[in-house]
């Protein structure tokens, strides 16, 4: 109960607040200008209200047809304020849109006034408002020697949220050839202009209908959806990528085919509302421009660039008629410190145009995505357009080296025109100069691994892949190689030992001391003791080796090595155990004081059989070492 009368309150407060308003500011005159002369229509009114009521007015309202708000463009509310004296002393200041509503079949916006207008006081302001979709083609199908032709609806009075007591508006057409046209006397009609009024004491909102129906072979170039993605890198440049993918002439549409035999005969009467080239006004140190055509329907372009602009011209293969696409995405950089500068307080900020590079292109919904450089926070956009007028949000990319993502701030605005190419959007952004560096560190790690699983490679002489038989066989040729050296090692110092015991028996001969040689004897013994042990486990090793032989044996040497090294060894305990013996006899013979020639009668087998294994154990050896 207390809701419901506080909302009638408040509708009642509402009512008496617009009624007020309404009735206190009268236009004194208004004059418009209305250019027909392009696929837009561009709406210039000056205006000069009174208040004549006793409160001040801190506001101002202009009014559109629900129709035409859908396709407004652009709008801009301009009050003349005189600053200083002199001849520049008049600055425009621009009225911000502070509310819109709707009041039946007309959207009234509503904009702040930067000083209040007082009793019986005279403001002066201008509006501009560009709207797409007023001209529609009629017929809506031509021929191709046939001129485009359009009908315009608007009305003869200015739609004023005020009661107008002089106004006049004037149509400026693109040609002379005015088909019909509604009057509304006085109605004037001289070459390209159509002059409605002056007309005096017209109501608030009061409207006279009225139809222009002319030429206008303007190419209506409409781009139903553009994306134009700004990507900026902090390593020195923003990407810039448009996509026309869905650009078509959306005048009247062509029909009967197109000869391009008429076309080249008839240069200027054929085809005259087709279109022949687009121009693109790039930043001035544009760079790296490319496009991509995939249907192959450009044929040319030109790129020409002075200290003051970069332009592209992109030629179609055919003139472009009515109904007829050229679908294709162009894409640029431009240098970082062109477009992403640095506040005072240390954050980042974007300066980039909204519009469209193509000034002639209507674009029905435009989408400006400006994908920020990995580890950028606090990402917020200062968009030139009144709320409600866009939208705006963020998402997440994701590119090849990204690790947390990209903040992707979109704008996404309905109607653009040329103008916008004028209307920068400012996208602020901190980021940490750090994680610049981490893409470039996750490449030196992933260089850096590489690099070093190479050294590990060649360190270890990976001829071949380590789970080939191949590779084990080098393996295993590499430990047999081993054993062997230090078998021989082994060897040689059981081979001094015995040396040394033959010396020792030499001088017994020569001598007769017994003492000395039972000393060797017992060093000798004590060397092969120990080495003994030291051959048992080398040949287990090479038996083990040589036991697990990778894939199918290609030769039979490895179980050959073996058995030499197990002759080898039998062998050299044999002369050692001989040597042994004749050591024994020798010294045994001297004690009991046997003759010169028992002794040899003794020793002379086992010198034999002890030179024969000599023998044989040094071929063995000597063997081994290939
Ligand atoms: C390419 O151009 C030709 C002639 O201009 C037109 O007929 C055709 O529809 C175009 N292709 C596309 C995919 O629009
Ligand atoms: C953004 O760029 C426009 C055009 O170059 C310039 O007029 C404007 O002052 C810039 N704005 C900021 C905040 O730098």
């Amino acid at each position: 109960m207390a809701r419901a009368m506080a909302l009638s309150l408040l509708l009642l407060v509402a009512c008496f607040n617009l009624a007020s308003a309404a009735d206190s500011l009268t236009v004194v005159r208004a004059d418009r200008k209305v250019d027909l002369l392009t696929q837009v229509v561009r709406v210039s009114t000056a205006w000069k209200v009174q208040n004549n009521g006793a409160e001040p007015v801190r506001e101002v309202k202009l009014a559109l047809t629900s129709e035409q708000a859908e396709r407004v463009a652009f709008m801009e509310v301009v009050i003349k304020e005189t600053k200083g004296k002199g001849k520049n002393a008049a600055v425009g200041l621009l009225l911000p849109v502070i509310r819109y509503s709707q009041e039946g079949s007309v959207i009234v916006y509503t904009l702040a006034l930067p000083r209040e207008i007082k009793e019986g006081e005279i403001a002066t302001f201008e509006s501009y408002v560009a709207l797409t979709h007023q001209l529609k083609p009629f017929p809506e199908e031509i021929t191709q020697s046939d001129s485009q032709l359009v009908k315009y609806h608007d009305t003869a009075y200015i739609l004023s949220p005020y009661p107008v007591k002089v106004q006049t508006t004037m149509f400026k057409l693109s040609s002379s050839r005015l088909e019909s046209f509604t009057k509304v006397n006085p109605t004037k009609v001289a070459d390209t202009e159509v002059r409605y009024g002056p007309y005096e004491d017209v109501e608030a909102l009061e409207r006279k209908p009225i139809t222009l129906h002319f030429e206008n072979n303007q190419p209506f170039a409409v781009v139903e959806e553009l994306v134009r993605e700004i990507e900026i890198s902090h390593w020195g440049n923003v990407y810039i990528t448009e996509n026309y993918n869905k650009l078509a002439h959306q005048g009247a549409r062509l029909k009967g085919g197109f000869s391009r035999f008429e076309y080249q005969a008839r240069p200027g009467a054929s085809g005259v509302s087709a279109f022949r080239h687009l121009l693109a006004k790039l930043p001035v140190h544009a760079n790296s421009v490319y496009y991509r055509d995939e249907i192959g329907n450009i044929s040319t372009s030109h790129l020409r660039s002075d200290f003051r602009r970069t332009e592209l011209e992109l030629e179609p293969r055919y003139p472009l008629f009515g109904g007829w696409k050229v679908p294709f995405t162009l894409g640029y950089s431009v240098p970082l410190q062109d477009l992403v500068f640095k506040a005072a307080d240390g954050s980042r900020y974007l300066n980039i145009s909204f519009g469209s590079p193509f000034g002639n292109i209507v674009v029905d919904k435009l989408i400006l995505k400006v994908v920020l450089p990995e580890g950028s926070y606090d990402v917020s956009a200062t968009v030139p357009f009144p709320e409600g007028s866009f939208e705006q949000r963020q998402e997440k990319k994701f590119s090849y080296l990204d690790t947390v993502g990209r903040t992707v701030h979109v704008i996404v605005k309905k109607n653009s025109v040329m103008e916008h190419q004028f209307k920068n959007v400012l996208v602020h952004y901190r980021f940490n100069p750090l994680g610049m560096l981490v893409e470039p560190l996750m490449l030196v790690l992933a260089f850096f691994a590489f690099f070093a699983s190479c050294i590990a490679y060649t360190h270890f002489d990976f001829t071949l892949s380590k789970s080939t038989s191949a590779y084990l066989a080098q393996v295993q040729r590499d430990q047999v190689i081993d054993v062997i050296s230090k078998l021989q090692k082994v060897l040689g110092i059981r081979q001094t030992a015995e040396e040394r015991l033959e010396a020792s028996l030499k001088d017994v001969l020569r001598t007769g001391d017994i003492t000395a040689c039972k000393a060797d004897r017992k060093n000798a013994d004590a060397v092969w003791k120990s080495t003994s042990k030291d051959l048992k486990a080398l040949l287990d090793t090479l038996q083990s080796t040589m036991k697990t032989v990778p894939g199918k044996p290609s030769t039979t040497k490895p179980s050959v090595i073996v058995t030499k090294v197990e002759t080898l060894l039998l062998k050299e305990k044999e002369m050692v155990e001989k040597l042994q013996q004749k050591q024994t006899f020798i010294v045994d013979a001297y004690e009991r004081k046997l003759s010169g020639k028992e002794i040899d009668a003794r020793i002379a087998p086992v010198q034999e059989k002890l030179e024969s294994l000599r023998q044989e154990v040094s071929n063995l050896r000597s063997s081994l070492e290939d």
